[in-house]
């Protein structure tokens, strides 16, 4: 972000108070951040105390062995027990648990006793494919109900699951799978997409055939097209799950016990698996989930728009709404099928009161036009949530003049794959928040800027965000890796034993915080994680390529976009044909998501005299920008001739 942006932000001084009603009824009151300073662990004892846990824990927090970190130590429990089983038992069984909306309009309505007879059913279906306790689990799902029974069915037999996003390649899911040695995928045959039937199962095959470890393959039928079928190692769900008792008793497990990994891009292009475990991570997307969204579980309808591949969805659509007995609304297709207006339908459908959603979704509506949500009845909503990148104040106060007809309060939360859970947000009932910040740590959390010698900046200044103290949804580790994961997270201020994020945040002067966007070779493209590395490495593994830079250019809509400078073996730089070759390799590479938006043919790039890319000049000329300082490169020409061949794009 320049310099300008970062002065016209702090200069933003609308203020926000928390609507009255809602502070009144609020589940969380200023006094939790004074509670949580005094003692921490207690605090977050009182929260893990809003789980059921079948055996307590001796110790809040063993740090004996930094960073790794055990949370609620000898405690047992079971995920799948907490966030279904619980809430029949204590008599709310007919309460809706989801809402699903498909892209056509067919619809299924799933109470908690329905969830509880498909969890435990696809629970013994997996046990009789031979998995087992600690065996890891592939899922290549699309936003259906099944993602969600499939996910707790192996929360429920402690094997834990590796959700690979739908929209990822087969060799995106060949490598997660290879990675993880899971032994069982799960998939569907397809989705509804932009009015089109997604032919996901071929991709799965494609995986499953290159992926030595993969034993069974599960198949959903979500659109009944046709599929390529191998009899041998595909089973179909409706026949072998449909068949399973309703019944099933769930196992205890260790409080550390593996829940999930998730991979997220690393910069050396090589996807980290992210590991979580059992109670810390679920007592954290509890508590955040009922402290940062109010929920009221009587009367609340909770839609987080996210994809269940991704972390928003596991803790905000899976572990944390369902751990509070939560009503929500499940959707599968596009925000513009068939038309522009289909969020604001859906809201108006099932009277939600609470949505979470995303900053480049609200910068695409507001393009769209304020007329398309204007046409429904958006008054059940009483809260408006924003994550996955900095939300500008020009989108922050469209989204609550426009969605919260200027009343909902907006809650801004930062966090991360690897943190879990929310760290950083507004609490609705409490906060006076500023259009653009995401504010302070919640209570229990705790974060800081630092300068780049790990020395704390006073109000006012800016630098690497870090955290400070251990939190119990904190990753356990990188899958397999325990080097990276202490030379990616804690090694560049191990001095000071800080988790270093990964963020650059500017603290005002009354000391909240503003995130400033990625300080290393992440880009984040409508709020997807996806690493300069990743995209490079793609596009040089075809034959026409000799070498590429790939950066993340500020984008209107989408936060950043993907512009890569490219050098052909044939040495032309021009070359329409392979424009568009290229752009589909990476998006069959990688996926959709990872398509660079703009390629550029070079004759050379700039480097410095040890070889390094200069990225940061490119990016000065991805977004029109005058050059930075070139001094270092060994040929300052090479910019010049970049800059005039760029179309700029304004
Ligand atoms: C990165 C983490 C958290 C779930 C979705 C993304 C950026 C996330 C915010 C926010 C500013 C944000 C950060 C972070 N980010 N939320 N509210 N304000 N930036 O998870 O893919 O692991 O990405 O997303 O840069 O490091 P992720």
């Amino acid at each position: 972000m320049s310099n300008e942006t970062l002065s016209n932000l702090l200069n933003e001084e609308r203020r926000f108070e928390p609507p009255a009603q809602l502070a009144a009824a609020a589940n969380v009151t200023a006094d939790a951040y004074a509670r949580a300073d005094e003692d921490r662990l207690a605090f977050w004892e009182a929260q893990a105390n809003r789980l059921s846990w079948a055996q307590p824990w001796n110790e809040v927090l063993d740090w004996s062995n930094p960073p790794f970190a055990k949370w609620f130590t000898g405690g047992k429990l079971n995920a799948a027990y907490n966030c279904v089983d619980r809430h029949v038992e204590a008599g709310y069984g007919d309460q809706v648990a989801i809402h699903f909306e498909g892209e056509p309009g067919d619809t299924r309505t799933i109470t908690y006793a329905d969830l509880q007879r498909e969890v435990s059913k696809a629970a013994n279906a997996l046990t009789e494919l031979g998995v087992r306790t600690g065996d890891r689990v592939a899922i290549y799902m699309p936003m259906v109900p099944e993602t969600v029974f499939a996910m707790l069915a192996c929360a429920r037999i402690g094997a834990p699951h590796s959700v690979c996003f739908a929209a990822f390649s087969a060799e995106a899911l060949r490598t997660r799978i290879e990675d993880a040695s899971a032994k069982l995928l799960i998939t569907v045959d397809g989705y509804n997409r932009r009015g089109a039937v997604a032919n996901l199962k071929p991709n799965a095959d494609a995986a499953a055939d290159g992926a030595t470890t993969i034993e069974k393959v599960l198949v959903v039928r979500r659109t009944g097209h046709e599929v390529p079928w191998n009899a041998d190692r595909d089973v179909w769900w409706h026949e072998l799950v449909d068949r399973q008792s309703d019944q099933h008793t769930p196992e205890a497990f260790d409080a550390e016990h593996p829940l999930f990994i998730l991979y997220t891009s690393g910069t050396t292009g090589k996807p980290k698996g992210i590991l979580h475990t059992t109670g810390g991570y679920l007592t954290q997307v509890a508590y955040t989930h009922h402290a940062v969204f109010d929920l009221k579980p009587e009367t609340d309808v909770f839609w987080c728009t996210a994809d269940v591949g991704w972390v928003t969805g596991h803790s905000y659509i899976v572990y944390g709404p369902l751990a509070n007995r939560a009503t929500q609304v499940m959707y599968e297709g596009t925000p513009d099928t068939p038309h522009q207006g289909r969020f604001w339908e859906n809201i108006q459908k099932y009277k939600v009161s609470i949505l979470y959603t995303a900053p480049t979704a609200i910068r695409m509506f507001m393009k769209w036009g304020d007329d398309i949500p204007a046409k429904f009845d958006l008054s059940s909503l009483r809260l408006l949530g924003s994550v996955g990148e900095p939300i500008n104040p020009e989108a922050w106060i469209w989204y609550r003049q426009n969605i919260g007809a200027g009343r909902t309060p907006i809650v801004d939360t930062w966090w991360q794959t690897e943190t879990g859970g929310i760290m950083i947000s507004p609490l609705p009932g409490v906060t006076t928040t500023k259009p653009g910040s995401a504010m302070r740590p919640l209570p229990g959390i705790s974060a800081n800027v630092v300068d780049k010698d790990g020395d704390i900046v006073p109000n006012g200044g800016g630098g690497f965000l870090v955290l400070d103290k251990p939190w119990p949804s904190m990753l356990r580790g990188i899958w397999g890796d325990a080097d990276r994961y202490r030379d990616t997270y804690w090694s560049r201020f191990a001095e000071q034993g800080y988790y270093f994020a990964g963020d650059g945040a500017k603290k005002d002067n009354d000391g909240d915080l503003w995130l400033l966007g990625r300080v290393d070779d992440i880009m984040l493209v409508a709020g997807h994680n996806i690493s300069t590395t990743e995209v490079e490495s793609a596009l040089v593994s075809h034959p026409a390529v000799a070498e590429a830079a790939v950066v993340g250019a500020k984008d209107e809509t989408t936060g950043q976009r993907i512009v890569a400078f490219v050098i052909l073996r044939g040495g032309q730089v021009e070359d329409a044909a392979l424009d568009s070759a290229l752009k589909d390799h990476v998006s069959k590479e990688i996926g959709p998501i990872a398509k660079p938006k703009q390629i550029q043919f070079v004759a050379e790039l700039p480097k410095t005299r040890s070889g390094k890319i200069m990225r940061r000049l490119l990016k000065d000329v991805a977004e029109d920008r005058a050059l930075g300082d070139t001094t270092t490169l060994t040929d300052a020409s090479v910019m010049d001739l970049i800059a005039s061949k760029l179309p700029h794009a304004g």
